[in-house]
């Protein structure tokens, strides 16, 4: 301990004071959810905690020192787990299970995201814990992914505003949040020796830029590596990805941790930049101790990671207060409000919103009315403090006990008990106002560790529906699902609304949208394919031999789906409401941009129908001009706004010339399409009936920088290089330059490389040498030219 009076040593003079075995310490777990302490020099062990749904904490945590809550066998089983037998965890303390970011992600609201980091923290700090292992934050490449309820969209604009929300929430809460899974963690088959082969522009574009996004500007303490290996190297032992891109070009300075026994090789991790392993591993301490006593881990790298851990320890610590409860209600009523305002519309022909009068003959169907079904399986399962239950909040809109029956058994059930269900709720459904069925995916497949295996619902569900609303005066869906389904009785039904995993809330949320105290204003970030061999990723999913290529490249979701003219089910960015919007007078503020300048455009909103509601104005980028392939239009800015019957609101919405730019694979470097760009202004990717045109400025140009193995007509389009191998030409061959560059057109039609076809073609031996120097000065040239 520390002895009165003196002062509190820095970071770095506690750093010079940890013996080489004290520094292994640090950059290892201390049993499964803590780090070690260091008691001589007052480095304090903290707790870490899943997950991204709502806490899931045990006391067990609490327990400090070698092998604590360490148990392998658990830690499996708590992942892979599910149905009802699916243990949360031993001894799970209740806390409040907020929406899934399937259904934080449609509200399209950060600063709700925000007040649910703030919430989070809260329930972090009641218990101690110092940093919350979420948000997640992959991109949802196929609805198929097991995990997709944990991430926000398909879009990588989307859902870095989300986690940043939700990490400033948090963190001006002091508590850390912990990005994960970095990177390209996008499936779950094969979850931790599958190869996610990327292209460098999709990966840069697409999957790293969110990350990106949230690392600039929300700082979060930590990030985690992902299971899966990126371009053939594991993502925890990836030099590129930790050190390279995250912290060289990023600036990142926080904490990288592992997946939770996501390293196989810890000397190599801790090279490439992953400073915490966890959880403990006596076989990975035993390795890094080898290595770092030969040699093979130099100190500086062993210092350098135990020093992030260092600060993630003072970073907390210097938060840290006395454990105050947090508001059970507060938050209940804070998850219910999210739950409502994620919730979507996909279909309503004028059913809903219901009339508790003259509704009160309402059939409730499937088993997910009584035990809803509010989140997914695995490591982000929780225990609520509470959970609503549709069945019980419709009764109470309706004023009396309302008519229930499952439709499809639970659980294991045969083909007779089937269709004894299916009669009794056809049979019940003729005679009722309103049939209300809550369907949902199979509970037992998918989740973390598995995929699903295809878009239908749980079996049973799709047959319950379509006889129910072939009987029933009217039929209203409600899905508690991950992601997208397939809907094969979508004409036959007169109402879809859809809460996703929802959590606790869902129940009162759903209940108060059915009935109209509320009016829905979700809207999907990921499209609703009508079948799977439409996802972008259809062909290369889930990849043969240990790899998945991404075929696609950066056409993900539905830039994929408009890139192809595909028709979804429903698009990115759509849902409806019980009111109707007006959008108008579409105006930027600027008429040019150039490289690190932002446009304003604004856009006014009235609410032309009868009751309050909320829309989101989407802004999607299409450049005239477009210099790489990437759909026709992408999301660029968003603004979620709500209205009361007749009031009008003018939003501006800021759009970076960042996000209208794309990564230049050629040049190493986020490039502008120059010239017009159109700023399509609507309501869901596929109704954009406004634009403003604003005119894009780079001085990056647009011909191919010069290589060792550019042919000739292509250097012949770059004057720089041009200029530069007609004078090597001209010194070689002893004629003026003039004279040269006519020799250099001549050979315009040549296929073999420039500096090759010109030694054949007047039999000369070029230096290599010379030739580097030559691309080394093309490229120094052009690099000042663009201002670099
Ligand atoms: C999951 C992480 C989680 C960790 C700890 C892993 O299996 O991929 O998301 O935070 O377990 O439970």
């Amino acid at each position: 301990m520390q002895p009165e009076n003196q002062p509190v040593p820095t970071t770095d003079e506690r750093l010079a004071a940890l013996t080489e075995d004290e520094k292994i310490q640090l950059v290892s777990g201390n049993g499964m959810w803590r780090t070690n302490s260091v008691p001589r020099l007052d480095v304090a062990s903290i707790v870490m905690a899943d997950g991204p749904n709502g806490l899931r904490y045990s006391r067990e945590q609490a327990a400090d020192g070698p092998g604590a809550g360490a148990d392998f066998a658990d830690f499996i089983s708590l992942v892979t787990r599910r149905g009802e037998a699916a243990p949360v965890q031993r001894g799970p303390e209740p806390a409040t299970c907020f929406p899934t970011a399937s259904t934080v992600g449609t509200s399209w609201d950060p600063r709700l995201a925000r007040e649910l980091g703030n919430a989070f923290a809260a329930e972090c700090r009641s218990f101690g814990v110092g940093v919350l292992l979420g948000p997640g934050m992959n991109i949802r490449r196929t609805p198929l992914a097991g995990r997709t309820s944990e991430y926000y969209s398909e879009d990588p604009l989307l859902t870095g505003a989300m986690v940043t929300g939700v990490t400033r929430g948090l963190q001006e809460r002091g508590v850390g949040a912990c990005i994960k899974h970095f990177a390209a963690n996008n499936s779950e088959i094969e979850r931790t020796s599958m190869d996610s082969v990327i292209d460098e522009r999709a990966l840069r574009d697409i999957y790293l830029r969110a990350f990106e996004r949230v690392v600039r500007d929300a700082e979060p303490w930590m990030v985690m590596s992902s299971y899966n290996r990126l371009n053939g190297l594991q993502a925890a032992q990836h030099p590129w990805l930790l050190t390279q891109v995250l912290r060289d070009e990023w600036g990142y300075d926080g904490l990288v941790v592992s997946d939770w026994h996501g390293i196989t090789d810890r000397p190599a991790s801790v090279l490439a930049g992953n400073d915490l392993d966890m959880p403990e591993s006596a076989q990975r301490i035993a390795r890094l101790r080898a290595a770092v006593e030969s040699g093979a881990v130099p100190g500086a790298a062993l210092d350098r990671s135990a020093g992030r851990v260092l600060r993630l320890v003072d970073r907390v610590t210097a938060h840290a207060g006395e454990p105050a409860p947090f508001d059970t209600d507060a938050h209940h009523a804070l998850a219910t409000r999210i739950a409502r305002a994620g919730t979507v519309l996909l279909a309503n022909n004028g059913v809903l919103p219901l009339d508790a009068d003259a509704t009160t003959d309402a059939l409730v169907l499937g088993t997910g009315a009584t035990e809803p079904v509010i989140q997914g399986f695995g490591s982000a399962r929780m225990t609520p403090t509470r959970v609503d239950v549709p069945l019980t909040e419709i009764g109470r809109r309706t004023g009396g006990p309302v008519r229930h029956l499952a439709g499809v058994p639970a659980g294991e059930h045969t083909g007779t008990e089937r269709q004894a269900a299916l009669d009794e709720a056809t049979a019940a459904a003729k005679t009722c106002g309103v049939a209300i069925v809550f369907a949902h995916t199979p509970q037992n497949s998918d989740g973390e560790n598995a995929d699903r295996a295809d878009l239908a619902l749980e079996a049973g569900y799709d047959e319950l529906i379509a006889a129910v609303a072939a009987v029933a005066p009217r039929t209203v869906v409600v899905l508690t699902v991950p992601d997208a389904v397939t809907m094969p009785w979508l004409p036959d039904v007169d109402a879809v609304l859809v809460p996703f995993y929802a959590g606790q809330g869902m129940g009162s949320a759903v209940a108060s949208l059915l009935y109209g105290e509320h009016a829905p204003a979700g809207k999907l970030t990921t499209t609703f394919p009508r079948r799977i061999a439409d996802i972008p990723a259809f062909l290369g999913y889930p990849g043969e031999g240990g790899r998945h290529v991404y075929v696609e490249g950066s056409l993900v979701g539905y830039r994929g789906y408009d890139e192809r003219d595909i028709a979804p089910l429903f698009p990115f960015g759509f849902g409806l409401s019980y009111t109707t919007f007006a959008l108008s007078d579409v105006t930027a503020d600027r008429a040019t941009l150039s490289d690190g300048d932002s446009v304003a455009v604004s856009v006014r909103v009235r609410n032309t129908g009868s009751r309050t509601g909320a829309e989101v104005v989407q802004i999607y980028a299409q450049a005239e001009h477009p210099r790489v392939r990437s759909g026709p239009r992408e999301l660029v800015g968003f603004a979620r706004v709500e209205l009361s019957p007749g009031e009008e609101r003018t939003v501006t919405i800021p759009v970076a010339a960042d996000d209208l730019a794309h990564w230049d694979v050629t040049r190493a470097r986020r490039v502008l399409s120059d010239g017009p760009v159109r700023l399509l202004v609507g309501t869901s990717s596929r109704d954009l009936p406004h634009a403003v045109t604003v005119l894009a400025r780079t001085d990056v140009p647009r011909w191919k920088p010069l290589r060792r193995d550019t042919a000739p007509a292509a250097a012949l389009g770059n004057p720089v290089a041009r200029r530069a191998v007609a004078g090597l030409l001209a010194g070689r061959l002893d004629v003026d330059a003039e004279t040269a560059d006519g020799l250099l057109q001549e050979c315009r039609r040549s296929f073999v490389n420039v500096f090759d076809t010109l030694a054949n073609r007047f039999r000369l031996v070029l230096d290599e040498a010379e030739i580097a120097q030559v691309i080394a000065e093309v490229a120094d040239e052009e690099a000042g030219r663009a201002g670099r």
